[in-house]
């Protein structure tokens, strides 16, 4: 549930009661520990403990306390100024290790009870989060569940409290960036030529693909990142860089040999060309276009597969491409073209790419859109605007939660998706966003970690959310600005 879509009054109440719930817990855990489990004292914090749990499953199936760099959080509320008042309850929770704590609606009086007797009788202050766990499965104890605190792999080096520290190869890094932003050059000086009316050497088109190429066959975990970096003054170029780059892996990812994949990255840098031929005022017009506008912005389509077709040596698949990039899957796109049939293979794949990088960047007409919902919208549409089969491989390529998406982890960490997980494609890889402000090593967290053999995931995503409204900049997990 997100808290900010509910009322203020009802965030207020439900506030009050966790901190009612957080003071009951260890008042029961400590009269379970003094008195027999029938004696009345406990009978009574025990049914106090489950009064505050009906109230609060009123407005939410399960309850969840988490513990996060020593702040808890009652769900996606912070407990902050409370951090005193619930002394006991966090200490209780650091002692043993404990991430988080859920109480599932279903939960019975009598689980509530194994809780307490397990917690107050049956386990001395050295007893971890693991073994409490094992011992509430032992007694059957399915609706109230225990997280345990993130130890996350070691990659690339040294640790950080437990946790992964990341080790950039500044090399790779470097490299990546040095091409990708050359990339962007080399489409501008193109664009540049066409504004002017002068041809273009596709020479340069052909060496930027083959960078591209040679870095996505090493398997480079740099690139895809760029990708997130959306020039909103120049966005054409950006954009074209990007299609380009999405185009390629998706791909090369769906088997395209070589040579296909030459094509393919010349098809997909070119594909935008004809808008150097669309007048600035209706390119980067605020609001909608008016019937007439939007025929000229359309237009951008034909005018590029002729501009196109006067550079020497240029493939006839480029034409195409700029011709059928918005015509969609079932043709019911622009521009109209009744006598065709079918667009081919490499628009298929252009226009799935053009759509992702297009929806997600910042235009004077509209706010980006969620990477994750602009997969939900290309899942919706396979069929339709996009192949299906393409539309599978490029969510596989990109996961539910595609790189530079910013998430909430289900222990209420922000991060940032790092690396894509073509096994997975709901455990990417995920940067820590609290170490980065603070300026301190990256952490990453790879969301296939589990708990142990035949146990749970540590962490999952619990949301995608909107990086502006956090003022987060998820282009800077990405690359070096100086
Ligand atoms: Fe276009
Ligand atoms: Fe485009």
């Amino acid at each position: 549930m997100i808290d900010k879509n509910i009322s203020f009054f009802v965030n207020q109440n439900l506030h009050s009661l966790a901190r009612r719930l957080l003071k009951q817990i260890p008042a029961a855990i400590k009269n379970a520990q003094l008195y027999p489990l029938d004696h009345p004292y406990f009978i009574h914090s025990l049914s106090l403990v489950q009064e505050t749990l009906a109230e609060l499953f009123k407005y939410r199936p399960e309850v969840t306390f988490t513990m996060v760099e020593n702040e808890l959080y009652f769900g996606n509320m912070a407990l902050v100024e409370d951090t005193l008042n619930l002394r006991q309850f966090i200490e209780e929770f650091e002692k043993r290790k404990i991430n988080s704590l859920t109480f599932l609606s279903a939960v019975t009086r009598d689980e509530l009870i194994g809780f307490m007797q397990i917690l107050g009788r049956e386990t001395g202050d050295s007893c971890d989060s693991v073994m409490v766990a094992d011992k509430l499965r032992e007694k059957g104890i399915n609706n109230i569940q225990l997280g345990t605190v993130l130890q996350s792999e070691v990659v690339d080096g040294k640790e950080n409290g437990g946790r992964a520290v990341m080790r950039f190869d500044a090399q790779a890094r470097q490299k990546s960036q040095g091409m990708f932003f050359g990339s962007i050059g080399v489409i501008k000086q193109i664009l540049h030529n066409v504004e002017n009316g002068q041809s273009f050497n596709l020479d340069n088109v052909h060496r930027v693909v083959t960078d591209i190429v040679s870095v996505i066959n090493n398997d480079d975990k740099y690139l895809l990142g760029l990708t997130t970096i959306k020039n909103y003054d120049e966005y054409t170029f950006n954009h074209s860089v990007n299609v380009a780059v999405l185009s390629l892996y998706l791909g090369k990812l769906v088997g395209l040999n070589s040579e296909q994949l030459r094509l393919l990255g010349e098809a997909a840098m070119l594909h935008d060309v004809g808008k150097v031929r669309i007048p600035k005022e209706i390119l980067n017009k605020q609001g909608l276009l008016t019937p007439d506008e939007w025929k000229i912005m359309e237009s951008h389509t034909l005018e590029g597969a002729e501009v196109l077709s006067k550079v020497a040596g240029i493939s006839a698949l480029s034409l195409a491409v700029a011709f059928e990039h918005h015509l969609h899957y079932d043709l019911s796109g622009y521009p109209r073209a009744e006598r065709l049939k079918e667009i081919n293979l490499l628009s298929r794949l252009v226009t799935i790419c053009d759509v992702y990088d297009a929806a997600t960047s910042l235009r004077v007409y509209h706010a980006p859109v969620l990477p994750a919902k602009v997969i939900a919208l290309i899942i919706s549409k396979k069929g339709s605007f996009f192949d299906p089969a393409l539309a599978k491989a490029f969510v596989q390529m990109m996961g539910v939660y595609p790189v530079g998406s910013l998430v909430r982890l289900d222990n209420n960490e922000l991060a940032v998706v790092y690396a894509n997980n073509l096994d997975n494609i709901l455990r990417p890889k995920v940067i820590l966003v609290k170490q980065k402000i603070a300026g301190q090593d990256p952490v990453i967290v790879d969301l296939e970690e589990t708990a142990g053999p035949a146990k749970g995931f540590k962490y999952s995503i619990s949301e995608a959310l909107a990086p502006r409204a956090y003022n987060i900049d998820v282009t800077e997990y990405f690359y070096d600005k100086d």
